[in-house]
């Protein structure tokens, strides 16, 4: 009863707050969408507004819309400058960030609006992640619900919560392909799909900038981190990168592509360097492709600080360089390491830099700040900004986003009795263990706006809750780093105390994940695994549920553990989503977004990559090589290639089976394709459907993540053994069969050729209708010329 209230709660809370999408997600279906919540940036009355008050502008206060500083709690390295109220009266401000009450930005406000010459108003920004007071699942967590509409409704709350806050703007979403678990910021992203990627690109920009972008509770989107910043050499952060033409195009721009496409009006470059030139001063990507194949109008903000990292980089000997390279370079706005500040309006006068180009960034900025409304709207309503955070409906939705996160990774006891979750509500004593069981804080992963440890409900209290706290015995086992041995002696006599243990293990979220928290090794940190390896040893039935940011590499625990849940971190509504998940209240749909590696050595390991000319193609490779036949192919010699756990992958407390693929045609031709692909103003048609029957063969409802996957064989250059091209969630009763049907249009056939071109090719073309990216329903389909 209670779940059904729940949703219909939700669905109204759906409506009310977001259009409906369509169900399905294949290209054909993103392409269609497309465009339509748009807000444009440059409509010929703000342009014309623009223009007014650029005449009126002196060089200085171009320069000064220019300028970017963090107010607040720094979140990297400050400049020491302090004296904000002077320069913004002076107009030399035009953002500040960090900054989190709507007292606080009014007061800044104030100044520029009251005080300044132009009276132009200041654009606050923040890094509102994965929700403001309201936090829910990290990124990589919401992703794993595989539900762009969900996200959607996530960062449209974010979105409410921030504006009341006077804070319009917002650097997220963060679209970085995340192949290397090693990497930290894998945590705040949606994983290593470019397709699952840019739908969800697309859901966020929808969120956050809602119908109209100066509705009071809108806030500009700005995808970042412009780009292959995911691809950090090693995965330690800020590390070089190198990708081709092709890689970058094919995998790492399609999620930038699509929130620009969707109408972000903000776009921040990365700290990296992108084949030897950094991101932050690339024409090549900032001008040429964002610009000019994309037509983006909004601004591009720089990195924290990473126009002063030119220096460090080694392409500029001083702070003017490092300015004239960013800026000429395609950023528009520099913040916080106030080189603009200090040498734009010289560089102009030097005619170093052009000032018709100064001109145009700040056209840029003042046109974001007029398509927000902040002309006519520069301040939040202090008095209702408490009533918008922590809305009960904000709630709900928090634990929906928790339990549709949660990845269900194993669920068979090893005595052969069966699934062990979920648990029956007749289960007596529970032990609750480890470090993570009554943890607040880290619940609200890396990056947690303005959530508050007392916000959160642990699994600890929410289990209370459920089974009075006599049934539930509470030993903390273990610190996070660290712990004592009368800790773990403790955690074992609850565990022998009780019929089923929870051992709640995993990450710091704060210093482990995140920001400049790459990590070498990917195991348990501190004592935890020997807390597992004790707790396993009483015989009692384990679950394990593993908080981090990025997949961890546990084999002794899926070896031995007979429930292993990921809960990534689940914000504010961990505990009551993780009660509900564990006793069968909720059922877990969530699927890796990313591949699950068995060893660090594994790493970057990602499901769409190329063949290589040596597969191991009918190689037993859990075992070394024993003969050249096995030894002289693609792979480790003490591994195996396969990830522990694959893209896509997810248990439910039900099963289902895949039948019956469908192919409505059995050819395509390159140049109909082609034809389609570039005709002007076309709603991509439909030019192929695919099908398959898929069957609930268990006891109960459950909601089932179809993917489909396509492989082009024959092509100018290798293309991956798998790349996602649609997926749709579908909801069975028990024994209930549905046919799921993909319709694809030209863009699922096209590929960047070995002209760095977008188009189709004559190809063998094998598709799978599937359950995650290793197995599934097959079939072929050949595209002539
Ligand atoms: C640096 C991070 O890389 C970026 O993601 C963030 O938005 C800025 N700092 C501002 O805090």
């Amino acid at each position: 009863m209670t779940s059904l209230l729940y949703r219909y709660a939700l669905a109204v809370f759906a409506l009310v707050l977001c259009p409906p999408a369509p169900a399905q997600t294949s290209s054909a279906a993103l392409a269609s969408r497309a465009g339509t919540a748009r807000t444009s940036l440059s409509d010929p009355s703000s342009e014309k507004k623009v223009d007014e008050l650029l005449r009126k502008m002196t060089l200085e206060e171009k320069v000064g819309q220019l300028v970017q500083y963090s107010a607040g709690q720094p979140t990297g390295p400050g400049t020491g400058r302090t004296d904000y109220d002077d320069m913004i009266r002076k107009g030399e401000v035009g953002a500040l960030f960090n900054i989190t009450t709507a007292r606080q930005t009014n007061a800044y406000q104030r100044i520029a609006v009251e005080q300044s010459r132009l009276h132009i108003p200041l654009l606050f920004g923040l890094d509102v992640i994965h929700g403001f007071r309201t936090e829910f699942p990290i990124p990589l967590g919401l992703a794993s619900s595989w539900d762009p509409l969900l996200i959607e409704q996530t960062a449209r709350v974010a979105a409410r919560e921030t504006s009341a806050s006077g804070i319009r703007w917002t650097f997220s979403p963060m679209v970085d392909i995340a192949r290397d678990a090693r990497w930290g910021r894998m945590t705040e992203g949606a994983g290593e799909d470019p397709f699952l990627g840019a739908a969800i690109a697309r859901a966020y920009v929808r969120g956050y900038q809602g119908a109209r972008l100066d509705a009071p509770d809108s806030i500009a989107a700005c995808p970042k981190h412009f780009v292959g910043y995911g691809a950090a050499e090693g995965g330690r952060d800020y590390n070089s990168v190198e990708l081709s033409e092709h890689t970058l195009r094919q995998f790492y721009l399609p999620p930038f592509h699509a929130a620009i496409d969707e109408g972000a009006a903000t776009l921040m470059s990365a700290f990296n360097s992108l084949n030897a030139v950094p991101a932050s001063a690339n024409p090549f990507t900032l001008k040429q492709i964002l610009r000019e194949e994309w037509g983006f109008q909004g601004i591009v903000d720089s990195d924290y600080t990473s126009v002063g990292e030119l220096i460090a980089h080694g392409i500029a000997n001083d702070g003017a360089t490092a300015a004239r390279k960013a800026f000429l370079g395609g950023v528009d706005m520099d913040m916080v390491s106030s080189l603009y500040h200090e040498n734009l309006v010289r560089l102009v006068r030097s005619g170093e830099i052009p000032e018709a180009a100064v001109d145009e960034a700040a056209r840029r900025v003042l046109r974001v700040k007029f398509a927000l409304g902040l002309f006519e709207r520069p301040y939040a309503d202090e008095a209702k900004e408490a009533s918008a955070m922590l809305q009960p409906d904000s709630l709900m939705l928090a634990r929906t986003a928790a339990e549709h996160s949660f990845v269900l990774l194993r669920n068979q006891d090893f005595s052969g009795r069966g699934p062990v979750l979920p648990l029956s509500n007749q289960t007596k004593t529970i032990a609750l263990i480890g470090p993570l069981a009554d943890d607040h804080g880290d619940m609200l992963g890396s990056w947690a706006g303005q959530g508050r440890p007392e916000d959160v409900i642990t699994l600890r209290t929410a289990l209370i809750q459920k089974m009075g706290a006599q049934n539930v015995r509470y030993a903390k086992g273990s610190e996070i780093l660290g712990g004592s041995d009368d800790q773990l002696v403790e955690a074992v006599k609850v565990a022998e105390q009780s019929d089923t243990t929870f051992l709640a293990l995993g990450e710091n979220a704060p210093e482990m994940t995140g920001e400049a928290a790459s990590r070498a090794f990917l195991g348990l940190p501190g004592r935890q695994e020997q807390l597992l390896e004790k707790i396993v040893a009483t015989g009692k039935p384990v679950v394990l549920l593993i908080f981090s940011g990025r997949p961890l590499t546990l084999p002794w625990a899926f070896q031995h553990v007979p429930a292993v849940l990921a809960a990534w971190f689940p914000g504010v509504e961990a505990g009551p989503a993780l009660v509900r998940t564990l006793f069968g209240e909720a059922n877990p749909t969530g699927r890796l977004v990313v591949s699950w590696p068995r060893s660090m050595g594994q790493e970057p390991l990602y499901y769409d990559a190329l063949s290589t000319g040596r597969p191991p193609r009918d190689i037993d490779l859990t075992h070394p090589p024993q003969n050249g036949i096995e030894k002289f192919v693609s792979r480790y010699i003490d591994e195996q290639n396969s990830p522990q756990f694959p893209f896509g992958f997810g248990l439910s407390y039900t099963s289902y089976r895949y039948a019956n693929l469908q192919i409505d045609k059995p050819s395509l031709s390159a140049k109909n394709l082609n034809d389609e692909l570039h005709a002007k103003g076309n709603t991509r048609s439909t030019l192929l459907s695919v099908s398959a029957d898929i069957t609930n063969t268990g006891a109960r409802a459950g909601e089932e993540t179809v993917q489909l996957y396509l492989r082009f064989q024959g092509t100018s250059v290798a293309q991956p053994v798998r790349a996602l091209s649609g997926f749709q969630r579908v909801s069975l009763a028990p024994g209930e069969t549905k046919n799921v049907t993909f319709q694809l249009g030209p863009e699922a056939f096209a590929f960047w050729n070995d002209q760095n071109k977008f188009a189709a090719e004559p190809a063998h073309v094998t598709l799978w209708v599937a359950p995650d990216s290793s197995q599934g329903v097959q079939g072929t389909l050949e595209i002539t010329k």
